[in-house]
């Protein structure tokens, strides 16, 4: 930029600034070097100026008000708009099952992951999804997802002679893009075709103090956040991922957060049965096992479908129980998504300005006004979010469908020692789930000594006894086929990685 470009840019800046009531950010100005005028300018530029008082106003009033309780008029989901793997029978199981294949075998399914969170519950300085969960194969969640998209392709393409494509597209912000983008190409991409890997960032927004001033993290530098998992819907357009998915024909999406260890890329039954109901929005939920277990609870408020998070339901309403004692609100978020195409055109395009704003309130480091950083020991600073599931209300027609949780839902949230949801639970969830394939198929799993180790039902009714480390690849099996032609009458002994190449020594044994 010319000097003089330059000269004009920092005076709109200032001007802006100075009508948002915001003067303040440019406080430490004559104090910065020229190139870190050059980036703190770059960053100013690229703000929405225009909607900055509006932001900063509206943050502060939304923090000062007593926090929303939603769960009044709310209604569980009615039964008519609900499918459970539990209570459906294997033939209504298989034709869902093949309705997906056959739609994922004509390039008409994609992925999207939503990964620009921070994982600040776990702590970690990296994006989640290339956390080692410490299984034996050392893989990480990135990793593991991008086999499981491997391999239903596989599976669409064995039964329909086909050779598709799953696209998967990933959400990052500005922390998370660069990492993810490297760790995918050191990686070379899983195997996957790095032009079916479409990466892309959604928005970031300042935090605001309590009184309505944008935090300044550095002299030149201000404290901004990812606008939340729904600012999907105006990446999705800031981005032209929709366009993209046109053109590659994508009409159904899975959309899924990061850091379940058991999710079901693009699973078939969970986007057979929303395409065979009709559906333009579904949701997966799994039974919740306890009142309080931190998770959103999808239901209704005043007849319209939406999740009442677990911030916004008074433990009475969380608690409440039907005549058989069985939780009246049970059906537990697990965000993992179905959207159709044009569903997510609908709210990207006409509906974006009515997604709800949620508020964080967060401990965010600052410089005060004589220049030293500080790290604040309380919160003092406001994060607004939106979430991906505020687009469930403009649904015509929404479905809910209860999975498993055993099978398909161990999230990774916190740092080891936490009670739930650590690595250890993760990889725990995983061995038992995949103790059960081996075993049900009549394989034995035994210690080191060569003992017997019963299969466990899941990682918690484990208790002190964790499962035994039985690791199955994504590349080899999915979820659980095609195992008993490699297992059936073998001895494990764990820890036991069921790898491809140890599946071809197997398979070659049987043929021998
Ligand atoms: C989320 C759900 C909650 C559900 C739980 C199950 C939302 C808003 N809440 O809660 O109802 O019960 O998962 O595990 O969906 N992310 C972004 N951008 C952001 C913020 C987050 O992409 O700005 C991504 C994260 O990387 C993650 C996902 O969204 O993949 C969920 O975010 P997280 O903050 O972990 O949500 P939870 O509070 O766990």
């Amino acid at each position: 930029m010319s000097l003089t470009a330059k000269m004009s840019s920092l005076e709109h800046v200032k001007q802006s600034l100075e009508r948002a009531g915001q003067d303040h950010v440019l406080r430490f100005w004559p104090e910065l070097s020229e190139e870190d005028r050059d980036v703190f300018l770059q960053e100013l530029v690229k703000l929405d100026l225009k909607g900055l008082k509006d932001h900063c106003t509206r943050a502060a009033k939304a923090a000062a008000s007593t926090p929303r309780i939603l769960d009044v008029d709310m209604d569980p989901v009615p039964p008519e708009f609900m499918g459970s793997v539990r209570k459906s029978d294997r033939k209504s199981l298989t034709e869902w099952e093949d309705e997906g294949l056959l739609h994922i075998s004509r390039n008409r399914v994609g992925a999207l992951l939503l990964a620009g969170g921070q994982g600040t519950r776990l702590g970690v300085q990296y994006p989640k999804g290339m956390y080692k969960v410490g299984l034996p194969s050392g893989k990480t969640l990135y990793q593991i997802q991008a086999e499981r998209l491997h391999k239903i392709r596989e599976l669409a393409d064995g039964k329909h002679g086909s050779k598709c494509t799953v696209p998967w597209y990933i959400m990052t912000s500005e922390f998370t893009l660069a990492p993810t983008e490297k760790f995918f190409e050191e990686n070379n991409y899983f195997g996957l075709e790095p032009s079916d890997i479409i990466m892309f960032e959604q928005r970031m927004i300042p935090a605001v103090t309590f009184d309505g001033k944008v935090i300044l993290q550095g002299k030149g530098k201000i404290a901004m956040a990812p606008d939340g998992n729904g600012g999907l819907y105006q990446a999705l357009v800031d981005n032209n991922i929709l366009e993209d998915m046109k053109k590659r024909g994508v009409e159904y999406l899975h959309v899924y957060c990061v850091d379940n260890i058991l999710v079901k890329m693009a699973d078939p039954v969970f986007i057979g049965f929303c395409v065979t109901k009709g559906a333009d929005c579904g949701a997966k939920v799994v039974e919740k096992s306890h009142p309080a277990e931190p998770v959103g609870v999808v239901c209704r408020v005043q007849g319209v479908p939406q999740v009442v998070e677990y911030s916004e339901i008074r433990l009475e309403m969380a608690e409440l129980r039907g005549p058989g004692r069985e939780l009246v609100y049970s059906a537990g978020n697990i965000c993992n998504h179905f959207f159709t195409r044009t569903f997510l055109q609908d709210v990207s395009e006409k509906f974006q300005g009515q997604l709800k704003q949620h508020v964080a309130i967060k401990k965010v480091p600052f410089v005060d006004t004589c220049g030293s950083e500080v790290k604040p020991s309380k919160p003092n600073g406001i994060k607004m979010e939106k979430f991906v599931f505020d687009a469930f209300p403009f649904s015509r027609n929404f479905v809910v469908f209860e999975v498993i949780r055993e099978d398909e839902f161990s999230p990774l949230k916190n740092a080891e020692g936490a009670s739930t949801d650590t690595p250890t639970s993760a990889r725990n969830s995983l061995f038992a789930l995949h103790g059960r394939w081996a075993t049900s198929v009549g394989a034995m799993l035994l210690d080191h000594h060569g003992n017997n180790i019963p299969p466990t039902a899941s990682s918690e009714s484990a208790g002190d006894c964790p499962p035994a480390q039985c690791e199955i690849s994504p590349l080899v099996s999915y979820f659980g086929e095609g195992l008993e032609q490699l297992l059936k009458g073998k001895k494990l002994v764990t820890p036991f990685i069921l790898d491809k190449k140890m599946a071809e020594k197997l398979q070659a044994q049987q043929h021998s």
